[in-house]
């Protein structure tokens, strides 16, 4: 079968790419090369195992001309930066919610089959359970609350944009498919491992502690470094789609998924395990009493419904994900620490940090 990958050149994409071709699968990508991820797309191109074709995802003219024998999609084209969701608004509602309704229409025009990617940021603050106050979701009640994995049937509470243009999305797909075709919604949590850019300032905390201890840099952590986060080897993600492309549920029916290890890591134990990672003796850690708008303090997710389906289970732990990723991506060219120095002074210069 012909896959079209959206978003195809991409760090996920790439990982999933490889795998299906080993499985017999062919692909093409559909992706716009954004200077932001892609600091040579040149090479992003030549390491993608079929055609790329040039275009956004939001723009209608993107899905004219695309081959004919194509047998499913995977919707992978995103814009991702927490932070930087929170000032480029309308970009991140074009290209996340335009985009993803555009891929649906499309599989439903063609017949096929949709894997979506979706994230973890639609549950935003997630579940605590309380003894006092029972399970709320979004809000921390009290003190004696305890985050709880978040289940796919959890409601959703974004707390940034960019998380409420993944919620968007999910309702633009189901609605666009609107029970013709089968409807897969996958939302992984934090994605880590070598080849993930280390260009753009806005790939999360691993590619930032990276860079500092590419400098010899103390980490900088936001906060007491006790936030929680559950890392997933990008292995391990596209294991999972590539199971989810060969199992689509049945027309009507639409599937949503967690992708995950189930388990949490201070940010603390990340900055260790990156330190471990490194060819280095040590660092320190210098924490920053700041808090950026949008920024969540714990996720997890909950692999029962993975568990119930047969559907491949992670193999990585949070720890080795993190070494594997620092180890192997310490000689690659990448951006200074500077740039997310940089990305955070904008925050706060358009008052979105505190
Ligand atoms: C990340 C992803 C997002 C994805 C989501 C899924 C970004 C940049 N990345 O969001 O695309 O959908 O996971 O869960 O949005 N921090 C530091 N020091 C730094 C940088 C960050 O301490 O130099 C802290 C942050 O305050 C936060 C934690 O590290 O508490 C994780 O931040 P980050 O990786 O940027 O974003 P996520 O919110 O986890």
């Amino acid at each position: 079968m012909i896959l079209l990958l959206t978003g195809g050149a991409g760090f996920i994409g790439q990982y999933l790419a490889r795998r299906l071709v080993a499985a017999g699968h062919g692909v093409v990508a559909l992706d716009s090369l954004l200077p932001q991820v892609h600091a040579d797309p040149e090479a992003s191109v030549a390491a993608f195992p079929g055609p790329v074709l040039v275009g956004d995802v939001a723009d209608a003219d993107a899905w004219r001309d695309l081959p004919g024998d194509v047998g499913a999609v995977v919707h992978l084209a995103a814009e991702t930066g927490t932070g930087q969701s929170m000032y480029e608004v309308e970009r991140y509602h074009h290209v996340n919610v335009g985009g993803t309704r555009a891929a649906a229409a499309f599989a439903r025009e063609r017949g096929v089959p949709l894997l979506s990617l979706s994230s973890r940021a639609v549950y935003g603050e997630g579940g605590y359970a309380c003894p006092q106050h029972g399970t709320t979701f979004g809000v921390r009640c009290c003190e004696r609350a305890e985050p709880v994995p978040s289940h796919e049937d959890d409601p959703h509470r974004p707390v940034s944009v960019y998380g409420e243009t993944k919620s968007l999305a999910e309702a633009a797909a189901l609605e666009a498919i609107g029970g013709a075709v089968p409807l897969t919604v996958v939302r992984p949590q934090n994605v880590v491992g070598p080849g993930q850019s280390l260009h753009n300032p806005y790939t999360g905390v691993l590619a930032a502690f990276l860079a500092m201890l590419r400098e010899g840099r103390p980490l900088t952590v936001y906060g007491d470094g006790h936030q929680t986060r559950d890392l997933v080897h990008v292995d391990d993600l596209a294991v999972l789609l590539a199971w989810a492309v060969d199992h689509p549920p049945t027309a009507g029916e639409p599937r949503v998924l967690n992708a995950g290890s189930g388990r949490r890591t201070t940010l603390l134990e990340l900055a260790a395990a990156a330190v471990a990672g490194a060819p280095i003796e040590g660092a320190d850690v210098t924490h920053l009493d700041v808090h950026r708008a949008g920024d969540i303090e714990h996720a997890c997710a909950d692999l029962g419904r993975l568990r119930a389906l047969g559907a491949p289970l992670p193999r990585w732990s949070a720890h080795d994900a993190v070494a594997d990723f620092v180890r192997r991506s310490w000689d690659q060219p990448g951006a200074g620490a500077s740039a997310w120095d940089d990305a955070l002074a904008e925050l706060a210069r358009r008052g979105l940090t505190s």
